[in-house]
């Protein structure tokens, strides 16, 4: 399966359920590659891969790179340099070279950039399925508007369907009335599977990065991994019965 995490709202906690996420699938034992699709290369650098690690720049198996903790992560670059500017390339492009280079993966998961652009075109129409990861806020009701009008418009432009389009709250606080009630909101006006678990906000989860680790890695016991954990079992459970 091919799953693309994304929001065109920037901050959404993208790159870090791609990791996480991908950490807890290889620990179940799937074989798993995190695609780092965004310029921003922070996935990249999250996993601390340093752009001197990398030295060629083509989408191609030979730029796999296995990091210390066993994820295979195709890096990107920090600018000038991008893995591959999709902006000039079709837009299924990439679809293409997933299907033709990195086909014996159970799960791809692309960490996409906050944009709607045709990078993002092409991580979409490459993908079997789309994760979008939202704060249960006003303003990210209000981007998921749009980023759901205008998936469902590409979809339809190219003939393209997703079997499982999902919202996954994060950096949730509980404490906080209003997230029950974008919860409902989120459930009753889109078409869209609304996990039952979410990411919970943590400080060691935040702190991973700069320890260029998952936060299963980092911090084991912390209630990041546990809910990374619990939120993997029901993304699984959801796509056994598709
Ligand atoms: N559950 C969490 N608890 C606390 N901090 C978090 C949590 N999830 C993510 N963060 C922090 O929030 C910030 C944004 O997260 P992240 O980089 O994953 O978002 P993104 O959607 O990938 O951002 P961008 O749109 O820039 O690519 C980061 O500093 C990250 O460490
Ligand atoms: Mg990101």
């Amino acid at each position: 399966m091919v799953l693309s995490i994304y929001n065109h709202k920037g901050g959404t906690g993208k790159t870090t359920t791609t990791i996480n996420l991908g950490r807890v699938l290889k620990d179940i034992g799937y074989d798993v590659l995190l695609v780092d699709l965004d310029p921003q290369a922070n996935m990249t650098y999250s996993l601390g891969i340093q752009k001197t690690d990398v030295d060629a720049v083509n989408l191609s198996e030979d730029n796999i790179i296995l990091t210390e903790e066993g994820l295979n992560i195709l890096p990107n670059y920090t600018s000038p340099q991008f893995l591959v500017d999709y902006e000039f390339l079709s837009p299924t492009s990439l679809r293409d070279e997933l299907a033709t280079c990195f086909s014996g993966y159970d799960f791809v998961l692309i960490d996409c950039p906050p944009a709607m652009n045709n990078t993002v075109v092409n991580a979409l129409l490459a993908s079997d399925a789309v994760l979008l990861p939202v704060l249960l806020d006003v303003l990210s009701l209000e981007a998921l508007n749009q980023v759901n009008s205008a998936m469902t418009l590409l979809l339809e432009d190219n003939n393209h369907k997703f079997d499982f389009t999902c919202v996954l709250p994060v950096m949730v606080d509980s404490r906080r009335l209003l997230t029950t009630e974008i919860k409902k909101v989120i459930m009753n006006s889109f078409n869209v599977y609304i996990f039952e678990n979410h990411i919970r906000m943590n400080v060691k989860t935040a702190e991973a990065p700069s320890h260029g680790k998952s936060v299963l890695a980092y911090s084991p016991s912390s209630n990041g991994s546990f809910d990374y954990k619990r939120v993997a079992e029901e993304f699984l459970s959801c796509i056994s019965n598709l």
